[in-house]
């Protein structure tokens, strides 16, 4: 088991700073998923991680070992793309032992290793096919399980999961959670697909420009956002956001919501704010403390639920409820438990 950590790392191409001042602390065994939105450096830091790409600033250790200027295949860190990277011409047994016939093993350990990852992917029966007589999550499958030869000490995949469509993505998923389970080597998962960051991590990183917005587990990260790019980025549909402009705001903390004053004790506000409310904490009646009525603009049906969207105050809102609307007119209500503030710099207020 391992230990990865990165001190202080910058990148730049050209003038363009994509990575800024970067810290982590990755436990032995851990499952760290890095998301954000596209363009936001996650394949570029995996790429630092495994050595394809150079670092600037900044220092990496694997087990304590300073790795920064290690050649790629002498790092024991094994990467999965999300292209497969498979060579077209071999077959599968051919690309999973490709790295270790390279590394000079000997054919009964090649086939040994060969063998154990083809059957802890269930692609057994696969081994004399051609990439392209396989379907993409087959494919995957092959590239998880040429990492899993090199008996890597730290496995590194970037959106190994995006070309595949939602079923398979949602069952490949399910089987990469059970092959850390397996393994219970250090994996750093990379996607700009916040279902997959939730569902996979022991811990999540949140990643916006190059900069670490926040590092937690994924309980901490939903319920405890520390500002508005975080809290809207995690949680689906995302988290509704309503400005409040301070002249709503009376005695420091009673707010004017919908037409209603209503108290949030344990707060002082001095300026403008935001209040924030997820979709699933809104409920389609009106047995909660803050209520407004609206009229859905949008209703999409996904069998047992539904997403409203309706529009208040000219900010877009979203409900995820059960219930039935009819005539596209809902009373709706949330508790003021269940709400979230944001200062004038989209940074969290906390209840004192
Ligand atoms: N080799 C490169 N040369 C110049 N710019 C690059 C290079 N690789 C990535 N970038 C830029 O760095 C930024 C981050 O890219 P990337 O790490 O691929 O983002 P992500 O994987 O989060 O989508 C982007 O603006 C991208 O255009
Ligand atoms: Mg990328």
């Amino acid at each position: 088991m391992s230990t990865v950590e990165l001190k202080g790392i910058e990148k730049s191409f050209g003038t363009n700073k994509v990575i800024n001042k970067f810290d982590i602390k990755i436990e032995h065994g851990e499952f760290i998923v890095l998301v954000g939105p596209s363009g936001c450096g996650k394949s570029t830091l995996l790429r630092m991680i495994s050595g394809l790409e150079s670092v600037d600033v900044g220092e990496i250790f694997l087990d304590e070992k300073l790795i920064n200027n290690l050649i790629p295949s002498k790092r024991e860190i094994a990467m999965v793309f999300q292209s497969y990277a498979l060579y077209p011409h071999m077959n599968v047994y051919e690309n999973m032992s490709f790295g270790l016939k390279t590394e000079k093993l000997d054919k009964k350990e090649i086939d040994k290793k060969v063998l154990a990852a083809a059957k802890t992917l269930q692609i057994e029966d696969l081994l004399d096919r051609k990439p392209r007589q396989l379907s993409g999550g087959q494919r995957q499958r092959v590239a998880i399980g040429r990492a899993i030869t090199r008996n890597p000490k730290l496995f590194l995949f970037d959106e190994p999961l995006s070309n595949l469509d939602a079923a398979l993505r949602s069952e490949m998923r399910v089987e990469i959670s059970k092959l850390h389970k397996k393994l219970n080597t250090n994996m750093i998962y990379v996607t700009h697909d916040q279902v997959e960051a939730m569902t996979l991590a022991d811990k999540i990183v949140i990643l916006n420009k190059g900069i670490m917005e926040q590092y937690g587990t994924p309980d901490e990260i939903y319920n405890n956002p520390n500002n508005i790019f975080v809290a809207e980025f995690i949680g689906s549909p995302k988290m509704n956001i309503l400005k409040i402009p301070k002249e709503k705001i009376k005695n420091g903390n009673t707010i004017n919501i919908f037409n209603n004053d209503t108290q949030f004790n344990g707060y002082k506000f001095v300026d403008d704010i935001y209040l924030g409310i997820r979709p699933e904490h809104i409920i389609a009646d009106n047995s909660e403390e803050i209520k407004v009525k609206i009229k859905a603009d949008l209703i999409e049906n996904l069998g047992f639920e539904k997403i409203i969207y309706t529009s208040i105050d000219g900010s877009e809102f979203r409900i995820k409820t059960s219930k039935n609307i009819e005539n596209n007119i809902s009373q709706i209500s949330f508790s003021k438990d269940n709400v979230y503030f944001f200062d004038k710099e989209k940074i969290r207020i906390k209840k004192s």
